[in-house]
């Protein structure tokens, strides 16, 4: 079996906490299954960053990583990736900002990121690059002269060209993605809305339904390739941190009343202005509920440097300070609002104890924590969740409450729905959404993906019904992250 090296910005190094998001899970997981290395950022900024990847081996995974300068790091970082790209992608043109300087750190950390990963290369070995922080790796590889295969998985959502044509040099980023072998996306409408771009900036015509297109003779294919958890796991932490003092506090706390939950990077994707407001706009129109229910939004600071999101935790303070002022009793408080996070067996605990999730992001690639509820849940008396269309998991969790996250009134709608729901249809609902959630978990999504890019089989199967066995390859265990995609 060739070796497998993937390549993101963030890496989870053994004995230090996990990155959040998606990305993490999933690299860790593919690896675990297939050994290789994790080449990444440590974390750390420098001035003086040594020469060499550091590299520190555990198991069958060699975690390679470099530092970087300050200066560089923020203009990457924080300008380029998370001022331009990350807004961008995720349909923010008012948030986004194009500075030359930036596109250029950008481009030179790109570059140094390829130098370094080549000295780790040795013949045979597959290249897995992941999400927007790293569009141009591939073409810097190829400069390089690696001759192996390369994927790429983008891990937020796909603008549509009339979108990312605000982005001045467009036309450069799709041309990069067009030097992948396999472009992978969250969902059919990323996928769309990629090769929207490839016709709009005319590189080439892409017939309905395409897999894949070819730009001067070389071939990109494209494919969709969803997210998932680890279901078993997820299922098994959630069971045990019932008996685990933090959770059991947390219920006793509640004095029966029924618990909303909500768990979100805060990030101004996430839809959680929208939620307060929402949740504001169903205390007043339905006032039974009124000390009856304690909505939970737990919502971790991530990019505190970047402007919009200093901005963006404000709000959240004065709307929770204001929801809180005006309804709060001396014995309820409405909103318990915290910024710090939890181990993951904890959060799945909370999730497992809640009656309703709010998963209402205004616009996410997948949403891991969507599926992770779903996973958590007692089946035989399951809460509801409540989830935007703009998340990627959607499509797959159709026994959920659809609801869009602008929509104050039908959001606050959803929650009187989801809480006075009978028991048969919480049930039917949340059987169809673990079955989906079963079946495409995080095997099944790296497999799929490296058994695209190389053409070997490295899918562990999926087992046919709940509690089947696994055949094929052996799925190993693998602890989530819980922040979404
Ligand atoms: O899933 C999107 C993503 O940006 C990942 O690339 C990243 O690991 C995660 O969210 C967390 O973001 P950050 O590394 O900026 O904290």
């Amino acid at each position: 079996m060739k070796r497998l090296i993937c390549i993101s910005n963030r890496i989870t190094l053994p004995r230090r906490s996990a990155a959040p998001g998606g990305l993490a899970v999933g690299v860790l997981a593919a690896l675990r299954h297939t050994g290789g290395v994790w080449f990444g950022w440590s974390g750390e900024t420098n001035d003086n960053p040594a020469d060499e990847p550091e590299v520190l081996t555990r198991a069958n995974i060699r975690f390679a990583t470099i530092d970087l300068r300050p200066s560089e790091f923020d203009r990457y970082y924080n300008g380029y990736c998370n001022s331009t790209l990350w807004p961008l992608f995720h349909y923010f043109p008012g948030r986004f900002r194009h500075e030359q300087d930036e596109h250029d750190a950008y481009q030179s950390v790109n570059e140094l990121f390829a130098r370094q990963v080549m000295k780790l290369v040795e013949p045979g070995d597959v290249i897995w690059v992941h999400d927007y922080h790293l569009i141009p790796l591939g073409r810097l590889l190829r400069q390089l002269h690696f001759r192996g295969p390369i994927g790429f998985f983008l891990h937020i959502p796909f603008p549509h060209a009339q979108v990312l044509r605000l982005l001045p040099n467009y036309t450069e980023l799709v041309r990069d993605m067009c030097h992948y072998d396999l472009v992978g996306f969250q969902s059919e409408d990323d996928l769309r809305s990629f090769f929207s771009c490839v016709e709009h900036a005319g590189l080439a015509t892409v017939a309905p339904n395409a897999q894949e297109i070819t730009i001067g003779g070389r071939t990109t294919r494209a494919g969709v390739y969803p997210i998932g958890v680890d279901f078993e796991v997820v299922r098994a932490e959630a069971e045990a941190a019932m008996s685990e003092d933090s959770v059991q506090r947390m219920i006793t706390s509640l004095v029966g009343r029924k618990l909303i939950i909500g768990v979100d990077r805060l990030d101004y994707s996430k839809g959680l202005t929208e939620r307060f407001a929402a949740f504001e706009h169903f205390l007043e129109t339905f006032p039974e509920n009124q000390g009856k229910v304690t909505f939970l939004q737990i919502a971790p600071l991530s990019r505190s440097d970047v402007l919009a999101y200093s901005e963006i935790r404000q709000s959240l303070e004065q709307m929770a300070g204001r929801i809180n002022g005006r309804f709060a009793e001396a014995d309820w408080t409405p909103i318990r609002y915290l910024n710090r996070n939890f181990t993951h067996g904890t959060l799945m605990g909370f999730l497992r104890a809640a009656k309703v999730a709010l998963v209402t992001p205004v616009r996410d690639g997948m949403n891991l924590v969507a599926k992770e509820f779903v996973a958590a849940q007692d089946p035989e008396d399951p809460g509801v969740l409540i989830l935007s269309p703009m998340a990627g998991a959607a499509r797959e969790l159709t026994g959920a409450l659809h609801v869009n996250p602008y929509d104050k009134r039908g959001m606050a709608l959803a929650l009187q729905t989801a809480l006075n729901m009978p028991l048969e249809e919480r049930r039917q609902r949340h059987q169809q959404m673990l079955e989906a959630v079963r079946r495409r978990d995080i095997h099944y999504w790296y497999g799929t993906f490296l058994q695209d890019l190389t053409g070997e089989r490295r899918v562990p199967a999926v087992p046919a019904s709940p509690g089947s066995a696994t055949t094929g390859a052996a799925r190993p265990v693998l602890r989530s992250l819980g922040m979404g995609s």
